[in-house]
């Protein structure tokens, strides 16, 4: 079999196997001897490339990469949709708004999605004309205000509150008012939430969580539906230079051969923990989509595969928190979650969402759940 053809028949079957398996596969080179399963990175700036630039695959590092190509394609196996990198997840969402909005059009968007989120449409794109409306997650608050709205973005689960909307529903309200949809699928990841399969336009992500999991790489990607919008965003990065580096990219695309098993690991001692601390005396209230009790749970396993590594709990006040991180042998105080290692924050340190004093958004990793329990068990008697 040619290499072309054993790349187009193993295509064929990476749309039939589970994800387990098209995580370690998708992407690599076709068979063929002596070859890797995966080639390091391309580190290149121009190629050679003499006469009509039609006639060379690679002609300059701002317009492709094949080490973006063969993540690119790897993505768009898992998402069902084509996919395009960015060097950080706020690089892919800000290609978003700024391909889809023009002054006067009305974006809709969560009132508590990731800050930073907020933040670039109120300080850039409200400044440069467009109607920036928001309103709560929970209970599909948005719906009401899609008259006229040219985007509807969805964070679902939010971070930090983790609050879940119904993308589906959403989807189907915002393209019956004529709207495009976005979502937000970083604390989901592309296993355990498939927007583009609930109807979303584009789905987006940042890839530096637990896509790529090692707390070593910052990194993002659009998926878009249509062929067209994936276009138009790649014509983006490419004239605006928001290009990815070769060696991150290579770095997530070996991180994705163990994204199903980590994830399955750190969503199967997430519920644990989740359990546990929803039990526990010093704990005020635990958020969770795969508690049964949780308030997003019936939402959340209607959409969602796996119920994802964050947790947000709340302890009296701050000094609680600080003597439950001084104690803790094992929780990182970070600000990044999906990661392997487990890691926390207070997260009203940063004064952007609105969280009581004692909320910690917590991310469970790859250690064994014995250990964190134990961990946690002498952290709380400490507050
Ligand atoms: C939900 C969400 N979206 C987007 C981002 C931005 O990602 P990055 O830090 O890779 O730019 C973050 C980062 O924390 C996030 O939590």
């Amino acid at each position: 079999m040619s290499a072309g053809a054993e790349h187009a028949s193993r295509g064929d079957a990476m749309n039939s196997w589970h994800d387990g398996t098209r995580v370690v596969h998708a992407g690599l080179l076709p068979k063929a001897q002596g070859t890797p399963y995966l080639p390091g990175p391309t580190f290149a700036a121009p190629y050679h490339a003499s006469g009509d630039p039609a006639d060379s695959a690679f002609t300059y590092g701002r317009f492709h990469n094949p080490t973006w190509q063969r993540y690119e394609a790897a993505l768009e196996a898992l998402e069902g949709g084509p996919s395009v990198l960015f060097p950080s997840g706020m690089a892919a969402s800000a290609a978003v708004l700024a391909t889809v909005l023009r002054p006067g059009d009305t974006l809709v968007m969560p009132s508590e999605s990731y800050y930073t989120t907020r933040l670039i449409a109120t300080d850039y794109f409200a400044a440069h004309g467009v109607n920036v409306v928001m309103a709560p997650t929970a209970n599909n608050a948005q719906r009401e205000l899609l008259k006229g709205a040219k985007l509807l973005w969805l964070e679902s689960p939010t971070n930090p509150e983790l609050d879940v909307c119904d993308i589906a529903l959403l989807c189907a309200a915002a393209h019956q008012a004529g709207a495009l949809v976005a979502v937000d699928n970083t604390t989901a990841t592309a296993l355990g939430q498939r927007p583009l399969a609930l109807g979303a336009d584009f789905a987006v992500m940042s890839d530096t969580k637990a896509m790529t999991g090692h707390a070593d790489v910052v990194l993002g990607h659009v998926a878009a539906r249509d062929v067209a919008w994936a276009e138009t965003i790649r014509t983006y990065r490419t004239r605006m230079g928001s290009i990815p580096g070769p060696m991150e990219v290579w770095m997530a695309h070996r991180s994705l051969g163990t994204l199903a098993v980590r994830l399955e690991r750190q969503c199967a001692s997430a519920q644990i923990i989740a359990t546990m601390l929803a039990s526990h005396g010093k704990v005020q209230r635990v958020r969770y989509p795969g508690l049964v009790s949780d308030a997003s749970h019936a939402t959340a396993a209607k959409q969602m595969t796996l119920f994802g590594p964050v947790i947000g709990f709340e302890l009296a006040d701050r000094a609680s928190v600080e003597r439950f991180f001084a104690t803790s042998q094992l929780v990182f105080e970070a600000t990044s979650f999906g990661g392997i290692h487990t890691s926390a924050e207070r997260r009203a340190r940063w004064g952007a969402d609105a969280v009581g004093e004692g909320y910690v958004r917590l991310s469970i990793g790859l250690e064994d759940v014995r250990d964190l329990l134990n961990d946690f068990a002498v952290a709380l008697a400490a507050v």
